[in-house]
This record gives C-alpha cells, sequence and structure tokens, in this order.
C-alpha cells in the first residue's frame, strides 16, 4: 500500500502553543511509518505557517514554539506544500485550531482532517453554547449564567445577585472560549466575583459562571464517525482547589491519574454512555476527550468536550485508549482512517 501523506499541523495563536508542539512530536514520533508519511507545520504564534523544511528544522534544534508573524497568506510555500499531502492531523489546542475555523479551511482545501468538524469544533470551544446543547439534551449540567463582559461592573449587579440568590460560593467564572483552564477562578466569596469576571473577560467578552461540583473529575475518551465508542473512564485529582493551568502542565504538579477511575461500575457505564451522548449532541464525529464531575460517587455531571485534547504519549485521551486496549499508534491510524472514511462519505453525495 502507498503510504499516505498526512499533515501534523500544531503551535498557533493560542495560549496552548507549546502544549500542542509536545501533542505533535509525540504523534509524529509514533504514526505508523508503514501507512504514514509524517509532514510537519509549525504555526508560529504570530499565525504564519512554515514549510516543512522550516518546521522541520526548529523541531530539530528543539525549539519549544515558533515565535513570528504573519498569516497563511503570507505562507504561499506552505500552502504549496500543504497541496501535496492526502490528509490534515490538526493539533492546534484553542483558538484557530481546535473552535471551527482550522476545520473550515481544511474543509475549503478539500483535504481530509483527524477530529471533529467545523460545527462541532466551535460548540466545543464554546462553554455557553455547549451547555446550552447538553441542557437541551435532557444531560445535567451544573446551573450556570451566560454574562457579557458589559453586562457587569459599575451599576450593574446582575452577576452579584444570580450568584447569591442562585449558585452560592464556591462557584467558578470562565471564559466561555478558553483552555487549559486559562482565566478560570474558583470564586469562593463576593470580594472575589469582580476580580474573577475581569480575568474571565480578559480572555472573552462572554463568561460562564457556574456552581461548583465538589467530587470527582472524569474523563472518558470517544472515537468513532457514525458509531461511536468510548474508552474506560479515568479520573484527575489535581494537587490544588481545582486543576488550573499549573496542575496541568508544571514539572512540579503532584496532580494524580487514576486510570480506570475509581468509580463504581454503574456510573462508569453512565459514564460512557453519556460520552458518546455529548459527542453526538454536538454533532461530533472522529475523536474527542469528554469531562465530567461526578459528585457523591454516583451523581454525573456533564462539564466539557474537549475536540483536540493533550495529544502527548502521556496525556488522557490516548491513555484511556491504551487501557481500554487500543495502543498509541493503533489509535493515530484509527483516527486518519476515520478522517478519510467520513471525507469518501461526504464526497460521494
Ligand atoms: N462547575 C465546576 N465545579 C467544580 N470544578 C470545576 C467546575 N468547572 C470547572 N472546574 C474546575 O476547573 C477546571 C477547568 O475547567 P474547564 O471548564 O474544564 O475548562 P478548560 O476548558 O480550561 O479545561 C476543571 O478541570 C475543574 O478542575
Ligand atoms: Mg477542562
Amino acid at each position: 500500500m502507498k503510504r499516505q501523506r498526512v499533515a501534523v499541523i500544531f503551535g498557533g495563536r493560542s495560549g496552548e502553543h507549546e502544549v500542542s508542539v509536545v501533542s505533535a512530536r509525540s504523534v509524529m514520533a509514533a504514526l505508523d511509518p508503514e501507512r504514514w508519511e509524517s509532514v510537519p507545520f509549525g504555526v508560529t504564534r504570530g499565525g504564519a505557517w512554515l514549510t516543512p523544511e522550516e518546521t522541520a528544522r526548529l523541531l530539530n534544534a528543539g525549539g519549544p514554539s515558533f515565535p513570528g508573524h504573519g498569516t497563511l497568506l503570507t505562507s504561499p510555500a506552505a500552502l504549496a506544500a500543504l497541496g501535496r499531502c492526502d490528509a490534515a492531523f490538526p493539533l492546534v489546542h484553542g483558538t484557530y485550531g481546535e473552535d471551527g475555523t482550522m476545520q473550515g479551511f481544511l474543509e475549503l482545501a478539500g483535504l481530509p482532517y483527524a477530529g471533529a468538524g467545523v460545527a462541532a469544533s466551535a460548540i466545543g470551544m464554546d462553554k455557553a453554547l455547549m451547555k446550552a446543547l447538553f441542557r437541551e439534551a435532557g444531560i445535567r449540567v451544573p446551573r450556570y449564567a451566560v454574562l457579557r463582559s458589559w453586562e457587569t461592573g459599575e451599576g450593574d449587579d446582575r452577576a452579584n445577585r444570580y450568584v447569591e440568590e442562585i449558585l452560592g460560593y464556591p462557584c467558578f467564572v470562565k471564559p466561555a472560549n478558553g483552555g487549559s483552564s486559562v482565566g478560570i477562578t474558583r470564586v469562593d466569596s463576593r470580594e472575589d466575583l469582580a476580580g474573577a469576571f475581569a480575568a474571565a473577560f480578559a480572555y472573552d467578552d462572554k463568561a460562564v459562571v457556574e456552581e461548583a461540583i465538589a467530587g470527582q473529575e472524569i474523563e472518558c475518551s470517544v472515537l468513532g464517525n457514525e458509531y461511536l465508542e468510548a474508552s474506560v473512564p479515568g479520573e484527575v485529582v489535581p494537587d490544588r482547589a481545582f486543576y488550573d493551568y499549573d496542575s496541568k502542565y508544571s514539572a512540579t504538579s503532584r496532580t494524580q491519574l487514576h486510570i480506570p477511575a475509581r468509580l463504581a461500575p454503574a456510573a462508569a457505564e453512565e459514564v460512557r454512555a453519556l460520552a458518546v451522548r455529548m459527542f453526538q449532541v454536538m454533532g461530533g464525529e472522529g475523536y474527542a476527550r469528554v469531562d465530567f464531575l461526578v459528585r457523591d460517587g454516583h451523581e454525573v455531571v456533564a462539564n466539557e468536550v474537549n475536540t483536540i485534547p493533550g495529544f502527548t504519549s502521556i496525556s488522557m485521551y490516548p491513555k484511556l485508549w491504551e487501557a481500554s486496549g487500543l495502543p498509541y499508534r493503533d489509535l493515530l491510524t484509527r483516527i486518519l482512517e476515520l478522517a478519510f472514511a467520513r471525507h469518501e462519505r461526504r464526497a460521494a453525495r
């Protein structure tokens, strides 16, 4: 069988640039060389696309990130190189990568690509949209409200009233568009509420405030197009009040993972069924990591869906498949096969 050329696209303009580079290094090292030839495309922090040669040079030099300004349109050599690929594996986390924009571009380019499509990606990057869809589908979500930046502050006490009359403390304030816990605050008292909104509005004009769910943080991996499968659930035990940026990535983090999660069989089954349901409700295909908060060991509450989750060999998404009997390399092959299958199904219409 002829090897297919896979454009691995990573880095990018989001705060998760470095994480993306690490994910891409792992993916490229693990892709089955009998079937796939990986072609690296680094996207700089400023948004320029590097050619595969430029990207390889920076990767070999050990670069944790790609500096430089520009846009896709100032990178014609990279675009031409992309035109010589058979498929794409987008691994840019967050804005301009995980949010549907990259997927839209790949649709226009006519390339099969790994992971969720345009609409599911966009929904997955908007915590307000995502929660509304889940609630509509009868899936339990924390009580929450959505606020715009111009709806809080001097003389407008809607946020305070909602929190104090409905939610109580502690609560969580998040930018609607975010990731890696950036801009998220756990608020324990009224004094911290205004600061929490200011922190969220530094990233987005739309914020979500929600009740805190005390309990376990459970994650489940899903995979498939028309038929989705769910992995065994895993559990994250952050080493601090919540799973913030440092507990996710810092070298000194003492965050623990339990695979499988410490859940009774019935709760684990509910998590797996809900994970599939949540991705389906978003119209998702390909793969995703679905996150939950579980109260008292049995009350499963939906938190969020990540359409481009961390993808290093020690990240939760591949580890959960590993524990379910699907090794990292085979998982990557499966994800690419799903990309081709979806492309062919849609082209046949
Ligand atoms: N309602 C909640 N109750 C308890 N903890 C929460 C809640 N919302 C968020 N958290 C904590 O904050 C972390 C990040 O929030 P999340 O909504 O997953 O945003 P991100 O997309 O940045 O990962 C979660 O992993 C969890 O530790
Ligand atoms: Mg999360």
